[in-house]
Order: C-alpha cells, then sequence, then structure tokens
C-alpha cells in the first residue's frame, strides 16, 4: 500500500492498520533526512500550508511549520489570539478567507472537540487535526507508538499506562486507539475523578494506584493534569495530587524494574513528573519531541498524494 485510505488526518479512531504503518515508514525515511547535513527535500514544493491555532501550543505548532519547510511547502501562520476572530468572526469564515488565498491544507487545532470534522465536510482542502478539545490528538498518537516502535521493535503484548488527566486528555484518546491497533495492551491509571466512568468499555485497564500501574507497565506514558479544561476541583490540590501520583525516582527505584517514561508535554516538574524523571536515562520525552517532525512530514507528505485531495 502506498496512499492513505483517507484525505484528512482527523482522529486515529479513522484511520486503517495499513495507513498507520504507512505513516510509520514513510515517517523512517523522513528522520533519517532530517538526519542529514541537508535535511530538505523539495516533495510539497508547489503546496501550500496554513497553520491554523486557536489554542496554545509549543510542540505541535512549531513541529508542524518545521515538518511542512522541511518539505519545501509555502507555510502561513495563524493565531486566533492576534486575529479578527477577536472581532467576531466565524471559524468557517475565518478558515474561508484563508482557503480564498489558495491554500492547499489547514492545520488546525481548536479547544471544541469536531471543529476539524466541521471543516472537512465544509472546505476543500485537506484537513489535520492538530488536537480538538478533550477528542483527539492524532500526530501525538502517531509519534508516541512510532518512538515505542522504535524502542521495543513491536507494539504487540507490550504493556502501556497512560497515567494522569485521563479525563480531559485528547493525548490519552488518540493513544489509546493507536496502542490497541498495533496490538498493545493499555492501562489507564488516575485518581476516580480523573478517569472518564465508561472508559473500560474501550477495552482498556483501570487502576486508581500509580505503584500497581509501574508495576504492571513496560511504558509509563505521564499526562499533565490539564487545569485549563477543569471547570471544577477534582482533587484537593497540586501538593496533594503529586503525593499520590507524582512519577519520582524513589517510586521508580522502589519498582526495581525498567521502565520507558513518556509524557507528551508540556510537563509540570515537580507535579505529575519529578525533574529526576523527566530527565532520566529511562525518559524519551526529547526522543518523543524529535520523531514527531518525521510524523508529520509523512502525515503532510502522505495526504497531499491521497487519491482524494483535489
Ligand atoms: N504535546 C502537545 O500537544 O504540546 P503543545 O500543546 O505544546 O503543542
Amino acid at each position: 500500500m502506498s496512499q492513505l485510505s483517507v484525505r484528512h488526518l482527523l482522529g486515529i479512531k479513522e484511520l486503517t492498520i495499513d495507513d498507520i504503518e504507512l505513516i510509520f515508514e514513510t515517517a523512517s525515511n523522513f528522520k533519517e533526512i532530517i538526519n542529514r547535513p541537508i535535511k530538505k527535500v523539495p516533495s510539497l514544493r508547489d503546496i501550500t500550508i496554513a497553520n491554523v491555532f486557536f489554542e496554545s501550543s509549543t510542540r505541535t505548532r512549531l513541529s508542524f511549520e518545521l515538518a511542512e519547510k522541511r518539505l519545501s511547502a509555502d507555510v502561513i501562520n495563524f493565531s486566533s489570539s492576534t486575529s479578527s476572530v477577536k472581532k467576531g468572526e466565524t471559524l468557517l469564515d475565518t478558515v474561508n478567507n484563508i482557503l480564498a488565498m489558495k491554500v492547499d491544507m489547514v492545520v488546525i487545532r481548536h479547544s471544541s472537540p469536531g471543529a476539524p470534522h466541521f471543516l472537512a465536510r465544509h472546505i476543500k482542502a485537506n484537513i489535520v487535526n492538530a488536537g480538538d478539545g478533550t477528542h483527539e490528538h492524532p500526530t501525538q498518537a502517531l509519534l508516541d507508538t512510532f518512538s515505542m516502535r522504535l524502542h521495543f521493535g513491536s507494539l504487540k503484548g507490550l504493556k502501556v499506562a497512560i497515567i494522569g488527566d485521563i479525563m480531559h486528555s485528547r493525548v490519552a484518546i488518540s493513544n489509546i486507539f493507536a496502542l490497541q491497533k498495533l496490538g498493545a495492551e493499555v492501562m489507564v491509571c488516575g485518581p476516580n475523578t480523573l478517569i472518564p466512568i465508561h472508559i473500560s468499555e474501550l477495552g482498556v485497564k483501570v487502576e486508581l494506584e500509580v505503584r500497581k500501574a509501574l508495576e504492571w507497565c513496560d511504558v509509563a506514558n505521564i499526562l499533565r493534569i490539564q487545569l485549563e479544561r477543569q471547570q471544577i476541583k477534582y482533587f484537593p490540590s497540586l501538593r496533594e495530587y503529586a503525593l499520590y501520583y507524582g512519577v519520582n525516582k524513589q517510586l521508580l527505584d522502589s519498582i526495581k524494574k525498567e521502565i520507558l517514561i513518556m509524557h507528551p508535554g508540556p510537563i509540570n516538574r515537580g507535579v505529575e513528573i519529578s525533574s529526576d524523571v523527566a530527565d532520566s536515562d529511562h525518559s524519551i520525552i526529547l526522543e518523543q519531541v524529535e520523531n514527531g517532525v518525521a510524523i508529520r512530514m509523512a502525515v503532510l507528505y502522505l495526504l497531499a498524494d491521497s487519491p482524494l485531495a483535489n
């Protein structure tokens, strides 16, 4: 297979296993290229891509922009905080105005779940979901599982614990879909107020004690507390959260087993993860960021070549 089955990347849920394998294979080639002295290829030379961000981002926005530039695409960046959205313009009007400037692809981050799906129904460009509210963050899950694949060779039977604020996390949902498609076993762990009530229906294990989750897993993917999405208090204080759910060296040392430590970022040092864990040899947090550029290059390259692209 050399083409994706989709013309937009809206979520991992819509991808086939073959799609994911094709993205990984393409990303491996791009990873090799971006480690050369000349990192740029002409693949998307006549393609214009708009990065439309209605929410804050460091990694995802910079990583998409770099991926686009490495592929020689023309790039424009939009940030809602400095745009005419502030003057009352709708999402659709904003994006249609951007498209009138002959844009071929839109990478969108939005706080509303389904915003990329809405755009995909109404505009002609290829849409890439860079995170929609609490729904999905597909390129994060692709770069996470790609990074695990590089470490373990295969994800079949790999035990992955996703620890933290599962309730408000698009990273957790996309990771669950990707990990299961690739044959891994998934556990979610956190205070029960931060675990969605029906999550076990997705076929994941649920654990409320972080020590037990760590004893079980090969990989711990640690998530931050998403205070910006919390309207009410789900636990007494960050200090208490760190005490009961923070992953620190003392806890990991007491388990006496090697666990690969991952985190999608941004990390809150001393809350969900201590500095001595985040910066340890077992942590691949910055490798994840590095792999993100290759994964996003692969996604953009393959979508541009999608049979339904035009
Ligand atoms: N992992 C992630 O989505 O980070 P940003 O919010 O900085 O893009």
